[in-house]
Parts: C-alpha cells; sequence; structure tokens
C-alpha cells in the first residue's frame, strides 16, 4: 500500500477510531489527542507529507488527509466534551428547587430622587459639582451677600464647629467655589448633604439634601430661568405640570422667587398633600446678585446668571407620599424596603 493512497488513509482512520474508542480516562484523552491532532502528531504530519506525493496524485490525498483530520477531530471533541458533561447527580439534591433568597440591596430613596433630578438636568448640559460639607463662614454666608449680623442668618439656624467654620446650612457655597475656579459659561448643578440646627420633628430633621442650580453666561434672563425650571418640572412630574412663580427673598439672588409645581398627586384640585391648594412648594430661586458676583471677580456687566435650590426630601416626601421626614433617616429595612 503506497503511502500517497487512499488505503492509507483508510488504514488511518481504522487505526485512529480503535483507539478512540478504547479511551477511558483523562490521560487516555489526552494521549489521544497528542498523538493524533498535536502538533507533531500523525494527522498533521500526515498533511505535511502531501508535498512529497506524486503531482497527479496529490489533490486527491490532500483534500483526503485533511477530511480525514477534521473528522477525527470532531468525534474526539465530542467524546471528551460527553466525558466533561457526564456529571453524576445526587439523588438527593433537587435542582428544579428554587435558590435561596440572596437580598438584593437597593437604592436609597433619596438617592434615587437626587439621581432622577440628576439626570434631567444632565440631559440639559448641566455638569455636576461637589464642596465640602463642613465650610467656612465666607463660603457659606459672606460671599453669598450674608454679611455678619444681616438678618437673613436667622432663616438657617447653623451648627458652628469654631467662630468660622460650620457645617454647612445649604448647597450655595458650592456655587461660589464653582464661579472661584471655573470662568463663564458656567452650567452645574450641585447636590449633596446640609446641616441645620432645628428642632426634630415629622417635617424637619437636622441634616437634609439639597441640589443648587447654577447657569451664568452673557445674557442670561429671567425667562431662562423660568423655561429651564418649567422643563424640569414638566420632565420630573408630569409633561403637562404648571408651574407658579411667587416673589420671595433670598440674600444673594435678585430678584428671589420661590416657585410652586401644580399638585402631580390631584392636578391641582386640591388633595391632602397640597392641603388643599392645588399646588407644591418645591424650589427657591433667582438671578444672580451682583454682589456675589463680585465676591468672586465675575463682571456682572457682562454676566448674568440664574441660580436655584430644591430640597431633596421635600421631593421624595411628596412623591412618595410619605408624612414624616425622619423615615429617611431611620434605616429600617420594612421602610426601605418598599422603594
Ligand atoms: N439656599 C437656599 C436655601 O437653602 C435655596 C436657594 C434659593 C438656592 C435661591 C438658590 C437660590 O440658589 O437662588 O433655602
Amino acid at each position: 500500500m503506497s503511502s500517497g493512497s487512499p488505503e492509507y488513509l483508510e488504514q488511518i482512520r481504522k487505526e485512529a477510531e480503535a483507539e478512540l474508542a478504547s479511551v477511558n480516562d483523562e490521560t487516555a484523552a489526552e494521549n489521544f489527542r497528542v498523538r493524533y491532532l498535536g502538533k507533531k502528531g500523525i494527522l498533521r504530519e500526515l498533511l505535511k507529507s502531501v508535498k512529497d506525493i506524486p503531482e497527479d496524485q496529490r489533490k486527491q490525498f490532500g483534500a483526503g488527509a485533511n477530511e480525514l483530520r477534521i473528522q477525527i477531530e470532531e468525534k474526539f471533541n465530542l467524546l471528551h466534551s460527553q466525558k466533561e458533561s457526564d456529571v453524576t447527580v445526587d439523588s438527593s439534591f433537587d435542582p428544579t428547587l428554587p435558590g435561596f433568597p440572596f437580598a438584593a440591596g437597593s437604592l436609597h430613596p433619596l438617592m434615587n430622587i437626587r439621581n432622577e433630578i440628576r439626570d434631567i438636568f444632565l440631559s440639559m448640559g448641566f455638569t455636576v459639582a461637589y464642596g465640602p460639607e463642613v465650610e467656612t463662614d465666607y463660603y457659606n454666608f459672606e460671599a453669598l451677600n450674608t454679611p455678619p449680623h444681616h438678618p437673613a442668618r436667622d432663616m438657617q439656624d447653623t451648627f458652628y464647629v469654631t467662630a468660622k467654620e460650620l457645617l454647612r446650612t445649604h448647597t450655595s457655597p458650592v456655587q461660589i467655589r464653582v464661579m472661584e475656579y471655573q470662568k463663564p459659561p458656567i452650567r452645574s448643578i450641585m447636590p449633596g448633604r446640609v446641616y441645620r440646627n432645628e428642632e426634630i420633628s415629622a417635617r424637619s430633621y437636622c441634616l437634609f439634601h439639597q441640589l443648587e442650580g447654577l447657569y451664568v453666561d452673557e445674557n442670561v434672563s429671567f425667562a431662562d430661568l423660568k423655561g429651564t425650571l418649567l422643563a424640569f418640572s414638566r420632565r420630573f412630574f408630569d409633561e403637562k405640570t404648571k408651574i407658579k412663580i411667587r416673589p420671595s427673598f433670598f440674600p444673594f439672588t435678585e430678584p428671589s422667587v420661590e416657585i410652586d409645581v401644580e399638585c402631580f398627586l390631584c392636578k391641582g384640585n386640591g388633595c391632602s398633600i397640597c392641603k388643599q391648594s392645588g399646588w407644591l412648594e418645591v424650589l427657591g430661586a433667582g438671578m444672580v446678585h451682583p454682589n456675589v458676583f463680585k465676591s468672586v471677580g465675575i463682571d456682572s456687566e457682562k454676566y448674568t446668571g440664574f441660580a436655584f435650590g430644591i430640597g431633596i426630601e421635600r421631593i421624595a416626601l411628596l412623591k412618595y407620599g410619605i408624612d414624616d421626614i425622619r423615615l429617611f433617616y431611620e434605616n429600617d429595612m420594612r421602610f426601605l424596603k418598599q422603594f
């Protein structure tokens, strides 16, 4: 039998199949693989020998040798993978039983609300900035046009750390920090935790969260403030939400306003959430006061801006229909599991 003949290939096939049939453990399988399918294995060598076959038989022999290699390899892989999946199952183990209920964590409801608000402003081109919770009197008050002895300081009962350091009472100081290191145009939101020395009750807690917003550029007008906050309210609450703008006072804005949104529960008809008024107070806002620009070195003749502050707990209380702010801080799983 010549080494280029079809019979020769048949001979190799028979030997390979017989050996494969007698493979009965992993070592034997590996030996077979090396002997036949390895780099220097019989089938590879066979393919290498094609070049020495007389020309008139070369093509046919090459195709036959290649096919043989593929078939043996497939048979080997089939057998080998069959061996691997051949797992014996303990009969006391019932794979159809449900798995252990691993408790998956979830985001705190306040973080859910913060993320929803943040994502709306991110989609409008705002960036996110953060500032420290232990602030200086300068950033929390003075740079925000609230000098010592200004009566507006009484609006915010402050936890002092030292005579000049305090726990920030609002996120507005981050506005100052942003304007100090960034020149206009500025479009930023600044979420964070704030502290007030207030008596703890269902309505107020010694700490809570705010989300500050700031937009500074040439020609920013009150219409931009209104348009931005209306667009936000419609995306956050309901696409037909109306807003009501009331004059108010904050030292760092002029004019200052408070914005009410139409109650999303009763659609303005009056219910217990909105205390029958049809409106919900949700944020404070205004046009940045020239004195604030002065403290950060921004030219108030060239630039204007608006700012706003949203109380995150307030929105969460309203949105989830919760009647006691303290629940957010008790870490009671029965409460948290509902979100
Ligand atoms: N900082 C204010 C507060 O804590 C909220 C606020 C009002 C922020 C008006 C602003 C603003 O940026 O323009 O009550």
